[in-house]
């Protein structure tokens, strides 16, 4: 299942499992969710498709067959030239090997950071960082050591012809069923604080262990330093209204994970 969110900027979205504990467990329902609604925390990857055409991220081997349809679709019988992968995680790499299979003179780009590259079979890959751009024709991209992460082998990606932010497993966060390749601006809910410290407090986990300010500090840096107009995030919806103002609730994000001591973790 894909939507074309820009010309040539194409968004691949898995749903998932049913995520309905997070918002029953043992705590009265927050104001987004809807009663009898599922909850997903979806895997997305985007295509982007200008005169040379990359993939980020490959959904999880579940949606092996979608993906592979999805992007035949979308590139219209063209070739696929740069397949990234963000970090090893199974969800965000799981389709690699599939989908490099598929296109001939497909180019893997892994991040350079991090070790134990051969452990991923990403050794043999191009590898990247702080400092490196491709240029597709209609976009280009760049990449970045990750701010937040959740594995040493990981990246960020930007594009800059439309200031994008890639920021991989941060900014997620749970939705509505119905949502599903959804803006967030298209919503009839504001994105909510609990959505994302929901997120964030489960599955990027070591924010219960941190040093409050000091993650604040980073998250305005963060802001300052890549501004963008549309965040891309692989396990949320699309934003590119009020961006800066979402970014910047992060902070209270981390704020109120401190203050809940424990938020769980994630089931199924
Ligand atoms: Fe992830």
């Amino acid at each position: 299942m894909g939507r074309e969110v820009l010309p040539g900027l194409h968004w691949f979205y898995e749903p998932g499992p049913d995520r309905l504990e997070m918002v029953t467990d043992g705590r009265s329902a927050p104001d987004w969710y809807e009663p009898g609604s599922a909850v997903r925390i979806p895997q997305c990857s985007y295509l982007f498709d200008g005169e040379r055409s990359l993939l980020f991220d490959t959904l999880s081997p579940a949606s092996r067959e979608q993906i592979l349809a999805d992007l035949d679709d979308a590139l219209d019988g063209g070739s696929l030239d740069y397949l990234v992968v963000s970090h090893p995680d199974v969800p965000h790499a799981g389709n690699a090997s599939a989908i490099l299979d598929e296109y001939d003179d497909i180019t893997l780009v892994a991040p350079r950071y991090g070790n134990a590259h051969d452990l991923y079979h990403l050794d043999e890959a191009m590898h990247i960082g702080e400092g490196d751009e491709i240029d597709l024709g209609r976009f280009t991209v760049a990449f970045h050591e990750a701010t937040f992460l959740d594995a040493p082998i990981s990246l960020w990606m930007t594009e800059r012809t439309h200031e994008m932010l890639l920021p991989v497993d941060w900014m997620g966060f749970p939705h509505h069923d119905a949502d599903r390749l959804t803006c967030v601006d298209e919503l009839d809910y504001d994105l909510t604080l609990d959505q994302l410290v929901e997120f964030h407090g489960r599955v990027l986990f070591w924010h219960q262990y941190v040093n409050v300010e000091k993650v604040q500090r980073e998250i305005r840096q963060v802001v300052e330093t890549y501004d963008p107009e549309l965040v891309l995030p692989t396990h949320g919806l699309v934003i590119r209204e009020r961006t800066t103002e979402y970014l910047e609730l992060m902070t209270d994000v981390v704020a109120e994970i401190e203050r809940r001591d424990r938020v769980g973790a994630l089931g199924g």
